[in-house]
């Protein structure tokens, strides 16, 4: 897993695998960012936690080569970004897109970027949510697996709003690592294929936590 900051889908994907709730290994965990609370809650679960300094480095390019080499030693069948906050470039990306996931927090291709739940309210959307796609060179924009989707209510603001996603994340990702694990879905040429057939749409998590 890569992450750069607070860990909470770290967290619930260990939680559910400690649960016996899913059948998973977290086998490392890697940060740009020392200070980061994943890192933290790696260890405590004495899983693998390793941090790169981006100034330790002389280019992006350097960085990201570093930072995959440490991953690759590490030998996952999935890469999972979950709030990591810095790009990859595409020489890294493009190998391993079929296997490395990323978790937004919006309805995409609705609201790409940062402060999505600021976008949200901008544009008074009436709904919103998460989603999980793999990772592709353009920027929140690869192939989507699966999505939860919240209602927006007036007088939200971005604290509740952004808290009301978060909510639905943790159980979209344990579900759509679930899929994956278990080889159920996959990334071909016509897109994202759940079961052998290719979706017209990403799969919906229902209140249930399964998916529609
Ligand atoms: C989540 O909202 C995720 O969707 C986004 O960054 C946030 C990370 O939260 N990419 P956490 O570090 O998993 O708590």
């Amino acid at each position: 897993m890569l992450a750069s900051g607070r860990g909470s889908n770290l967290q619930a994907l260990l939680d559910a695998i400690t649960a016996g709730a899913l059948d998973a290994r977290v086998v490392g965990v890697f940060s740009d960012r020392a200070g980061a609370p994943a890192l933290a809650r790696a260890r405590d679960a004495g899983i693998p936690a390793l941090a790169l300094s981006p100034r330790d480095h002389p280019s992006r390019d350097a960085f990201d080569i570093a930072l995959f080499d440490a991953v690759e030693a590490t030998a996952p069948d999935l890469i999972i970004c979950a709030g990591y906050m810095r790009l990859l470039g595409d020489a890294v990306v493009a190998p391993r897109s079929a296997r490395m996931v990323n978790i937004h927090p919006s309805l995409l291709p609705d609201f790409k970027g940062l402060h999505t739940h600021r976008q949200a309210l901008a544009a008074g959307a009436t709904r919103h949510g998460a989603s999980v796609h793999f990772v592709t060179a353009d920027l929140d924009g690869g192939p989507v697996i699966a999505q939860a989707e919240v209602p927006v209510f007036a007088g939200d603001d971005e604290a509740t709003l952004s808290a009301r996603v978060l909510e639905r994340e943790h159980p979209l990702l344990v579900e759509t690592v679930r899929l994956l694990a278990q080889g159920r879905i996959a990334l071909g040429d016509g897109g994202v294929s759940f079961d052998g057939r290719v979706l017209h749409a990403p799969l919906q998590l229902a209140a249930n936590n399964r998916f529609a």
